[in-house]
């Protein structure tokens, strides 16, 4: 039987990719939708402005928005896919935690806290137990698991391949599309003709969440990886799709032809949106372009390629879609982990 789940924020960028995600999975039901009190009382055909690429589903169009508050949501939902502004997530988050719900969340409020689990299946599904220390402190019936920043996505599962030959310093340059932003979030005066050498707080996600997720865990508590991490992030007008140029030193040598196979044959995980291959390895050295490359593995699978030694160690570049693989997908793919570890 399918579960029965719940979208909080789900008029939003990353909520209309849950709810094109949700509606067709055999796993999940979708069974309650919120929003802003401006969206409450609404059918979700009316408060959503829905701009993703399928038709918005039938019975999804005419349920009626809620509030985000834990007495607005029916008792027999397991699991809320949370994507709200990270201020109003750490409003709300907790509470619905407090009474009993698991939320699956893309918000950055709480990523680094020590006993909430920062999650890429394929990469530290080990680590989604750190919700039985989660429980023990906080006194939760239900959990919190959280998935990265989308620009950390996207370069995390290729350092994950290259971990056995000891990451040491690590440089990444990010070239991110505008859906990273929210609807609302680059006007296009900013944008078009443009490349912004910022986004607030960005670089911070980038440099400690990559070392809380390949960081180890001994079933108490949690340490980072001790790798040194540099980021620099620029928004540029794409719609969709986070390139990245990276820089790897590593402990051991490390040739290109040795990158490329550990990326190829980094494994995938037996779960409905875990890809395979997770890592798809172009040879050609103008590859991964955002428009040809993002909807790979059905937006679930990273890509790579421009593999190259430098001064700077391992040089290579890589690409994920921001908002499936970097966030509605990565929720939905710790939904199946948290269903496959019975947390649900
Ligand atoms: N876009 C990406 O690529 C991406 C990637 C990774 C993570 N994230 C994270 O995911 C979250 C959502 O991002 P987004 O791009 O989807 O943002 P968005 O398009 O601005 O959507 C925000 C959603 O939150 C709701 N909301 C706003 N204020 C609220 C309030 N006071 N109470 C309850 N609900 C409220 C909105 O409802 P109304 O329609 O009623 O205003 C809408 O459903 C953010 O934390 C973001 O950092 C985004």
């Amino acid at each position: 039987m399918a579960v029965r789940v719940g979208v909080l924020g789900a008029t939003g960028a990353v909520g209309q990719r849950l709810i094109q995600l949700l509606d067709p999975h055999p796993d999940f039901e979708i069974a309650a939708l919120t929003a802003s009190e401006s969206s409450a009382g609404k059918t979700y055909r009316q408060a959503a402005k829905w701009r993703v690429d399928s038709p918005i589903p039938d019975d999804v169009a005419d349920t009626t928005v809620t509030a985000t508050d834990p007495e607005e949501v029916p008792d027999d939902i397991d699991l809320l896919f949370s994507s709200l502004p990270s201020s109003i997530g750490a409003e709300v988050e907790p509470p619905f935690c407090e009474a009993g719900y698991v939320v699956s969340s893309n918000s950055s409020n709480g990523r680094m806290d020590d006993d909430v689990p920062l999650v890429i299946p394929e990469v530290n599904a080990a680590h989604i137990d750190l919700l039985e220390v989660q429980r023990d402190r906080r006194g939760w019936d239900g959990a919190m698991v959280k998935n990265p920043n989308c620009s950390t996505i996207t370069f995390v599962p290729t350092l994950a391949a290259l971990a056995d030959y000891g990451l040491e310093k690590v440089h990444v340059s990010t070239l991110q599309a505008v859906s990273g932003a929210g609807y609302d979030g680059v006007s296009s005066m900013e944008i078009i003709d443009n490349a912004i050498p910022y986004i607030g707080s960005e670089e911070e996600k980038l440099e400690t969440e990559s070392r809380k997720l390949l960081g180890d865990f001994d079933g108490a508590s949690l340490s980072l990886n001790s790798m040194a991490v540099s980021a620099s992030c620029n928004r540029i007008p794409t719609i969709d799709g986070h390139l990245e140029n990276v820089w790897v030193e590593t402990a051991e040598d490390l040739t290109t032809d040795e990158a490329a196979a550990a990326m190829g044959e980094y494994p995938s995980l037996d779960l409905r949106s875990s890809p395979d291959p997770l890592i798809h390895v172009f040879d050609e050295p103008d590859r991964p372009q955002p428009r040809m490359d993002r909807t790979l593995g059905d937006g679930m699978a990273i890509s790579a390629g421009g593999l190259q030694e430098s001064p700077f160690g391992l040089q290579y570049n890589c690409l994920a879609h921001n908002t499936i693989r970097g966030a509605a997908g990565a929720s939905v793919l710790n939904g199946e982990l948290l269903l496959e570890n019975g947390y649900l």
